[in-house]
């Protein structure tokens, strides 16, 4: 995308526009959340101001526009998924996907059985297996990384046994920005147990790269809506019609079900079944929207820019004396996690933010990983389409400043 393109998709995206102390605001955790363009923002206020009524429920004209939109808003992101509408189930986000995923699986785990995560997981993909471990007296196991941080795939091929039950990985590390070869793995499990059920974190791929779900053959796959332009509070499981068919629900109320007795309930069909309750309408409708802002990017163009700019801002910070890079330095993924010898991330975090630039500091919800790679803490740098070059040389500046303080 020309320059000029790129100041227009910023145009659409009313809060980059802030200054904070005179300063222009520079978003640089986007893996943490992205920015909203205005045709999400607008689509909110549209419901709230235009058709606020439940769904499924009424028979007047508010409540049956809010039910198409909010059906509609689903068969845009089954198909952005390559999935079918009853396959998609509105939650609030990964983390709520992937602890209702555990609890539905529960009941097909037995004492010493395997579950196989990765040194890599963020803890929305791990306390959910930890707990169900501890429950069933199952074991969890972990596949470790090869020595420049990608997944370790020979590894796997020992780890995954033919009892392991369940292998639930992430698609893209929210701490290196390594891409694991999702089919590959889930392949290589298949074939090691064809029973294996199969689980794909995908809150960091969402936001950057086509998903199929039938292609990767995955049998779940969760994702939150605010991490690809979307609100807060929304989020998705996909799962395989056989299996959400098969599994039972967790969680009871109002609309899941088909019949109730004083002493018994059966089941709505798919995907109500799993939907208890109002769900949350609004930012569903909001979601299907940025799906659809997404679509209609020139995405292809946007991610080779996306790489320049991750290769330009490492190049950048490989200029700043004491700073090591920890994720991988020729992985095109805008995520760039790093340290500076001597100064404390949280330090460094709350020195940008005086000129206004947002990054993150800490553990970023990885404590396992951190501690496996001997680093207490560390700073993260993600970026989205709508930054650019003089935003990582405001960075650069600003981080040249960090390290003079502390000299
Ligand atoms: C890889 C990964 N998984 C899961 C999550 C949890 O997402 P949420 O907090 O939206 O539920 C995150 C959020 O940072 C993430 O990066």
């Amino acid at each position: 995308m020309s320059k000029k393109t790129i100041n227009n998709l910023r145009k659409e995206f009313p809060l980059l526009k802030r200054k904070i102390n005179n300063k222009p605001l520079i978003y640089l955790d986007n893996a943490a959340t992205t920015q909203k363009p205005n045709y999400v923002i607008k689509c909110l206020q549209e419901y709230y101001t235009k058709y606020n009524a439940n769904v499924h429920r009424g028979l007047y004209t508010l409540s049956e526009q809010a039910t198409i939109e909010y059906e509609h808003a689903r068969s845009t992101i089954a198909q952005f998924l390559h999935a079918q509408p009853p396959e998609i189930i509105f939650t609030s986000g990964t983390t709520a996907s992937l602890n209702m995923l555990a609890r539905m699986l529960e009941h097909t785990i037995n004492k010493d059985d395997e579950i196989v995560i990765t040194i890599m997981e963020h803890h929305s993909n791990l306390v959910p297996w930890q707990e169900l471990a501890k429950r069933k007296q199952a074991k969890l196991k972990f596949i470790a990384l090869t020595k420049d941080l990608y997944l370790n795939m020979e590894e796997a091929a020992k780890l995954i046994t033919t009892k392991t039950k369940i292998l639930a990985f992430a698609y893209v590390s929210n701490v290196l920005g390594a891409i694991v070869p999702a089919q590959e793995l889930i392949n290589l499990a298949k074939k090691i147990n064809p029973n294996i059920i199969t689980i794909i974190d995908a809150a960091q791929a969402v936001p950057y790269f086509d998903i199929n779900v039938k292609e990767l053959n995955c049998d779940f796959l969760a994702f939150s809506g605010h991490k690809v332009m979307g609100p807060t509070g929304i989020g998705i499981l996909y799962g395989k019609f056989s299996l959400l068919n098969s599994l039972p629900p967790v969680n009871f109320g109002g609309e899941m079900i088909k019949e109730v007795t004083q002493n018994d309930a059966s089941w709505n069909e798919l995907p109500y079944k799993l939907e208890p309750g109002t769900p949350n309408i609004a930012d569903a409708i909001a979601l299907g929207k940025a799906i659809e802002y997404l679509n209609q990017l020139p995405r292809e163009k946007l991610l080779q820019d996306l790489h320049k700019l991750t290769k330009y801002t490492v190049e950048q910070l490989q200029t700043i004396p004491h700073l090591e890079i920890l994720s991988n330095q020729y992985s095109p993924h805008p995520i760039i996690t790093f340290s500076i010898k001597g100064i404390h991330p949280h330090d460094i975090a709350e020195i940008l933010n005086r000129d206004n630039i947002c990054i993150r500091a800490g553990t970023h919800c990885a404590m396992p990983l951190h501690k496996y790679l001997n680093i207490p803490a560390t700073s993260r740098i993600s970026l989205y389409y709508y930054n650019t070059i003089q935003e990582i040389d405001l960075l650069t500046k600003s981080l040249k400043k960090v390290v003079k303080i502390f000299q």
